[in-house]
């Protein structure tokens, strides 16, 4: 089960004021499950876990993976952006072998890569010399269906099955995830007659990894996706707990508190490289959550020891605004010992007969007392080891403590507005049909 610890915050807190941050959660909890806060019609994420793992959502998606094996596809390629695409991401990085493309094949499932992440013409280009050379599938997730980098992706992708396989044949090896009703990408999909999966109005982007959109492709890696909803589904419940017990409030209570004092920066902080993309998940789920109305911790990450080397003088003794939370793993999946070297030229014969995680573990424990020193106070989430049934406990988690913090801080967590800014100046520049005002305007500012 996963434990949150604090006591890293003890010389930086009082307990009066914790506990007068636990009411603020506690409050905050009420509100999420009475649905009576901002974007209240967003709150759909909550009971995935036990009503995913009730339906029937992962044998359908059981079913088009065994359908693409049955074809010999050895490369699905899944196009999304944000919350359409870290979900995923996160899982496949976390559970892959860390060489699985060298070692491509021996686990008889095929390579999951993705696309429409960026607009990078080169990323493209090279999509396409690997997806020459393969057995190739393709997923499609966006919700609003109008995404312009999995769109933009998606015509590349689309024409490039078509034209390998034949359109009849393309329309087997696509399928889409997207609403049930609106967007150019479900009007596409009913026209050329793709398989689709449905993203409920009721789930945003962000926490979307327990639907289709990270469900699907998690199976068709060849996961457990009923480990991983198990996993989630302890955290729905320990999460719902409305008392000081519940780790999704003490984790934002503390934050809130934190920042409340000056600790405007929150560093996700791993030892186990396996999880960087654990990081770039959560700092969408909290940057696009928080970061508004001019609030909100800034998120973070690191992967130690590596960043270490790089990041660790600021996190040690720079300025003064930084809190961590590091996922701690308990057990390696493998284990490595140490030997002894007769001529010990290294001067590491003190290490031999212990396991390479027994000096990740005090690297880490060594690291996390050196910052307390330094003036970052310390969180901790711990699971027992890198699985389906723990990265699913992560996820829930997160999103639960997401959303409670969220309120503490005053604001919609299930909004982003701020993420069209981008969007309006690219169409301008762009020329898009409808933005000929704001194209004049845009071209006369960058004169
Ligand atoms: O959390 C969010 O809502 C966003 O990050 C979206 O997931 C992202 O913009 C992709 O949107 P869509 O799935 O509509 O293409």
């Amino acid at each position: 089960m996963l434990k949150f610890n604090m006591g890293g915050c003890n010389s930086f807190v009082n307990n009066a004021e914790y506990e007068n941050y636990v009411e603020k959660a506690l409050s905050a909890l009420s509100v999420l499950e009475k649905e009576t806060g901002a974007g209240n019609d967003f709150l759909g994420w909550k009971h995935l876990p036990s009503l995913t793992l009730a339906g029937k959502l992962v044998d359908e998606c059981e079913a088009v993976r065994d359908a693409w094996s049955a074809k010999g596809v050895d490369l699905v390629i899944v196009i999304g952006i944000g919350g359409s695409y870290l979900g995923a991401k996160c899982a496949l990085e976390a559970l892959n072998h860390t060489f699985a493309k060298s070692l491509a094949g021996k686990r008889g499932m095929p390579e999951v890569v993705f696309a429409g992440n960026n607009l990078s013409e080169e990323y493209f280009c090279e999509l396409m010399d690997l997806a020459a050379q393969k057995n190739v599938a393709c997923v499609v997730i966006s919700k609003s269906g109008t995404t312009t980098e999995p769109a933009v992706a998606f015509r590349v992708v689309k024409q490039f099955i078509e034209n390998k396989y034949g359109k009849a044949e393309a329309a087997e090896r696509i399928v889409a995830v997207t609403d049930a009703k609106r967007g150019a990408l479900k009007s596409l999909s009913d026209q050329e007659g793709y398989k689709t999966f449905v993203i409920e109005d009721n789930v945003g982007g962000r926490f979307s990894v327990l639907t289709p959109v990270g469900i699907l492709p998690i199976v068709l890696a060849g996961y457990d996706m009923r480990a991983m909803l198990r996993g989630a589904l302890e955290m729905e419940k320990a999460c719902a707990k409305p008392c000081e017990c519940n780790p999704a409030v003490q984790y934002a209570a503390m934050r809130n508190l934190l920042y409340n004092k000056g600790k405007k920066i929150e560093i996700l902080v791993s030892f186990q490289p396996k999880l960087q993309y654990l990081g770039e998940w959560w700092k969408q789920l909290y940057g696009e959550s928080e970061g508004k109305d001019g609030k909100g911790i800034f998120p973070a990450s690191v992967i130690c020891t590596t960043d270490l080397h790089s990041m660790g003088q600021y996190i040690q003794d720079g300025e003064r605004i930084l809190m961590e939370t590091t996922v701690t793993v308990e057990q390696s999946n493998r284990q490595l010992i140490i030997e002894a070297d007769e001529q010990n030229l290294d001067g590491l014969n003190f290490l031999a007969g212990k396991r390479v995680e027994e000096c990740n573990k005090m690297a880490e424990l060594g690291t996390q007392l050196a910052h307390i020193d330094g003036g970052v106070p310390q969180m901790s989430i711990s699971i027992e080891k890198i699985d389906e049934y723990n990265l699913g406990s992560l996820f829930y988690f997160f999103e639960k403590a997401c959303g409670i913090s969220a309120y503490i801080l005053g604001v919609n967590p299930f909004n982003q507005p701020g993420v069209e800014a981008y969007k309006k100046n690219m169409f301008a520049l762009l020329e898009k049909p409808g933005y000929e005002e704001q194209t004049k305007a845009i071209k006369e500012r960058i004169k």
